[in-house]
């Protein structure tokens, strides 16, 4: 059976620890868009690894991990990435990570001309990761990006750089950022990409091969459906489309590839960066910071904690054509003796139960809640879903009927180890 993961929320979910779970009966672990902006986090046996660009399958030996045509490749990241990951022990072979070929490149001046951007909106910046994603895929989009199979013509992209830096370093300059010279440029992505270049391939062609062999393919997405360019909270979103389509368009591999969705969430909500977060609890995000937790993974920015919204996640459910939920940290919650569920959000006298398109129509949204009352025990040690108290069990329950999508699995802590199948 192939799987998607999809993010349900704002990004976190816990991506990482499941499509990790599932890693172990699939063949092939497939990031199909977003780029460095992702962080994943997936511990095991005490170690932690935090994936931004490679899949989670390649803390597994014996699996294929594909970099799709959707995802953006900063090279140099990637690079300090895989020797991260070599320095933790875990090995990054050709045999182990394709790169698809017609990926398209994150250079040094999208991350400048992201930080550009930023300083440009002043009060209504995005709070971007700062990793040049939405200027790569601007590029992409205006058919003047840089991509993966470009690099077997070095005059080509060494021209195309040097136009490129040229036209950044009139916006740079504007802003008093440091402007770059273009062969200092060349030459730090000529040298990453090096590295790269033996795991480069058709990964098209590798996927639909695994395909009609009947392996097991997963799809590890990046970011969350709020965050999603065409269904998300815009324009606080990432540039790239984080629900289920993204796989098929960022892979090449066609719908009816695809039997499963499992759309993660957590048992509440969190968001970093800029935007609408009706739910949004300073007591819960307190509570949860002062436990450690929280803090992002690729920038390490405090995350707003707020109760479980199923506006969010009944819209997400659907978009995504969810089959089965993974709600995660539900640990987060055990020690509260009363749990909010929104379940809508009255907007001008209005009760709405999906997402408003209008901008402003966010700010005025306040969350309808119901109350449930809380199982103010210890269930991180718990090994199996009827293992879990009465009132976690309840809440899980009245979650799934709220957003039309059964529960598939549940996370109790941040080790492989600590989920439940339902
Ligand atoms: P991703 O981007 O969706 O992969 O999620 P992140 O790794 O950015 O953030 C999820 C955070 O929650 C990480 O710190 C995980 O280790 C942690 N996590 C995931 N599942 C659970 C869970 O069930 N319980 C607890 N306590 N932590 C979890
Ligand atoms: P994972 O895969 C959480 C957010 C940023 C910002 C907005 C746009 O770990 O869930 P960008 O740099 O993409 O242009 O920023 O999107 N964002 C994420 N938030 N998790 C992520 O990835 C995110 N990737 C981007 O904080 O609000
Ligand atoms: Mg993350």
């Amino acid at each position: 059976m192939n799987t998607i993961i999809a993010g349900l929320q704002w990004g976190d979910e816990g991506k990482g620890k499941i499509v990790d779970y599932l890693t172990s009966s699939a063949d092939v672990v497939i990031r199909s868009q977003g780029g460095n902006n992702a962080g994943h986090t997936v511990i095991t046996n005490g170690t932690k690894y935090i994936l931004h660009l490679l899949p989670s399958g390649i803390l597994w030996d014996d699996k294929v991990n594909v970099i799709g045509n959707g995802v953006v490749i900063d090279p140099v990241g990637l690079v300090a990435e895989i020797q991260r990951i070599e320095s933790q022990g875990v090995a990054v072979t050709p045999a182990k990570l394709l790169i698809s070929d017609r990926a398209h490149i994150v250079l040094p001046i999208h991350k400048e001309l992201d930080a550009a951007r930023e300083i440009g909106l002043g009060e209504h910046k995005i709070g971007t990761t700062k990793r040049g994603i939405g200027p790569a895929y601007a590029d992409k989009i205006n058919r003047c990006g840089l991509r993966v199979a470009d690099f077997h013509d070095s005059a080509f992209v060494t021209e195309r750089i040097t136009r490129r830096v040229a036209e950044a370093n009139e916006i740079l300059a504007r802003y008093e950022l440091p402007t770059f010279e273009a062969d200092a440029v060349c030459a730090e992505v000529f040298t990453a990409f090096e590295r790269l270049r033996p795991h480069v391939t058709n990964t098209i062609a590798v996927l639909h091969a695994a395909w009609k062999a009947k392996q097991t393919l997963l799809f590890e997405g990046a970011q969350g459906t709020l965050l999603d360019v065409d269904f998300g909270t815009y324009p606080f979103v990432t540039s790239s489309n984080t629900t289920a389509g993204g796989a098929c368009t960022g892979s090449g591999l066609p719908p009816m590839a695809i039997q499963r969705v499992i759309g993660v969430c957590k048992a509440y909500t969190t968001r970093v960066g800029s935007g609408p977060f009706p739910t949004v609890d300073e007591g819960l995000s307190d509570y949860l910071h002062g436990l450690g937790r929280e803090f992002g993974a690729t920038t390490g920015r405090p995350r707003g904690c707020g109760w479980l919204d199923t506006v969010l996640l009944r819209f997400a459910c659907m978009v995504n054509g969810v089959t089965g939920l993974a709600v995660t940290n539900v640990d987060g919650l055990d020690a509260y003796e009363t749990l909010q569920i929104c379940t809508g959000y009255q907007i001008g006298g209005v009760l709405h139960t999906l997402p408003p398109a209008e901008r402003d129509a966010w700010d005025q949204a306040v969350p309808v809640y119901e109350s449930l009352p809380g199982w103010k025990s210890d269930t991180t040690g718990c090994t199996r879903y009827a293992d879990l108290p009465a009132e976690a069990q309840a809440y899980l329950a009245r979650l799934a009927e709220l957003c039309g999508a059964p529960i598939a699995f549940v996370g109790v802590g941040p080790d492989r180890a600590q989920t439940l199948a339902v």
